[in-house]
């Protein structure tokens, strides 16, 4: 069957970039669904490691037609950024990368109301990444968006642009006394785009519609993480798209019955970056540990992430919510020199247990971890290229994500680089 997906189990960051690239060689079709330049994700290859936050990670893949789905908010200068970038490393972008013209697009003043609602919010703040992501989907749903067809005509850019600014400034100044957007400059900054972004627009799902009933491969990239999900995460501390796998539908045009393949990214503890309930959160020195180890610093902030040990009620939900057929293992190689492991398999409610995944951020505050320890390893795991390399300890790590998740791990990431890979 012709498409595989790839999804953040988690709260985002869990190494989808690295698994994208490494799968994307025996795909044609790489397609991002969701988000926007909020994601970060990393590709490694000899010493190099490159940060990709829009254009899909089989980019470096010469075969490969990269994808940006209608379902993707699109800042246009942002993305012309990263293809420079993408070309200035000698490889062919033009041809190779294909943008929804049904694509809603980032303006400067999402940023701007983002960063005054952020501000407002004081300390019940949602710590985005300040890429506009909220205020350019509220317009998306609102009905007043400005997509990628719109960069094309100059007059109609001009029009609904001065609109919105003016409709924006009235927000940005009365609600939240910040200062008024200039309206020309904006106009002048994007009607500029029309040719640089042409080469790229296309009509995407009609596009994927020929690929998928020409039996070419596709493989979808989702973006954050399940517990992100506008629906189904840990509102109202998630972003505002779907990363989980009904993203994938809607936010490509690829029917549901064309996606056999649906892969959970899981590191083997937990991050988050931003704020909202973290259940198996470490503030110790083990949590130092997975931080240090695991280089947990945002790929587009640079924040620190917040570490904790692997939760499985969160994976458990996750994976209902998803359907995983199999499980990729990331960064298990972090673990390497703890004496213990836990891992979270029940909650603690009020004194009793829970199995459940509350997704109610205010439940989810109060649950504790009901945690089952393991032995560590102190070998250095990061050459295994089969399970039988890894120490006993860690394949009996692995074994219990299996036993408890009731899905395959078919993959076992244990270092940043494509070589770094055990696949069963
Ligand atoms: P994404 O957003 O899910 O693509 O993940 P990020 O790129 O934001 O964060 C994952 C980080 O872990 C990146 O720096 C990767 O290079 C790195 N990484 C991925 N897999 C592994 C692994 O198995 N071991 C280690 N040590 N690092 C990994
Ligand atoms: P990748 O694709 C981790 C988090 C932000 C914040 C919340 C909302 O690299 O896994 P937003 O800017 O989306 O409105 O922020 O979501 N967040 C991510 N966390 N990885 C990501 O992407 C994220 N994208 C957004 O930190 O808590
Ligand atoms: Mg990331």
């Amino acid at each position: 069957m012709p498409v595989s997906l790839i999804i953040g189990s988690q709260w985002g960051d869990e190494g989808k970039g690295k698994i994208v690239d490494l799968i994307s060689e025996e795909v044609d079709i790489v397609a991002r669904y969701q988000g926007g330049a909020n994601a970060g994700h990393t590709i490694c290859w000899g010493d190099e490691e490159f940060v990709l936050h829009l254009v899909p990670s089989g980019i470096f893949r010469e075969n490969v037609t990269c994808i940006i789905g209608n379902g993707v908010v699109i800042d246009p200068v942002a993305m012309m950024e990263e293809i420079d970038m993408i070309k200035n490393l000698g490889y062919k972008v033009d041809g190779r990368l294909l943008v929804s013209h049904n694509a809603h697009l980032i303006m400067p003043y999402h940023k701007k109301i983002e960063e005054a609602r952020e501000k407002a919010l004081e300390k019940g703040a949602i710590g985005t990444t300040g890429r506009g992501i909220g205020p350019a989907y509220v317009d998306k749903f609102a009905r007043v968006g400005i997509r990628v067809v719109d960069l094309l005509d100059r007059d109609v850019l001009r029009r609904k642009l001065t609109v919105s600014i003016q409709a924006k400034n009235e927000i940005l100044e009365k609600v939240y006394g910040a200062e008024k957007l200039d309206v020309e400059a904006i106009i002048d900054e994007y009607v500029q785009f029309d040719q640089l972004i042409d080469p790229y627009v296309t009509d995407t799902a009609h596009y994927i519609g020929r690929a998928l009933r020409d039996g070419k491969r596709i493989l979808a990239e989702g973006a954050q993480g399940s517990l992100l999900d506008i629906d189904h995460g840990t509102y109202p501390f998630v972003t505002s798209s779907h990363p989980t796998a009904g993203g994938c539908s809607t936010g490509l045009g690829i029917p549901p019955t064309a996606i056999d393949r649906v892969i959970g990214i899981v590191k083997a503890y937990c991050t988050r970056v931003g704020n909202g309930p973290f259940v198996t959160e470490l503030f110790d020195e083990v949590g130092e540990h997975l931080g240090k180890a695991g280089a947990e610093f945002g790929a587009t902030t640079g924040r620190p992430r917040r570490c904790g040990w692997l939760d499985l009620v969160a994976l458990n939900y996750s994976s209902m919510i998803n359907g995983f057929t199999e499980l990729s293992v990331t960064k298990l190689d972090v673990l390497s020199g703890l004496d213990e492991l836990k891992i979270c398999a029940q909650y603690s409610f009020n004194g009793n247990i829970m199995d459940r995944f509350p997704s109610e951020a205010h439940i989810l505050e109060q649950v504790e971890p009901v945690y089952k320890t393991f032995p560590g390893w102190k070998e250095d795991i990061s050459g295994a290229s089969t399970m039988d390399d890894l120490p006993r300890a860690a394949q009996e790590y692995i074994s219990f994500i299996e036993q408890e998740t009731g899905v395959r791990v078919s993959m076992v990431s244990t270092g940043p680089k494509r070589s770094q890979t055990i696949q069963r």
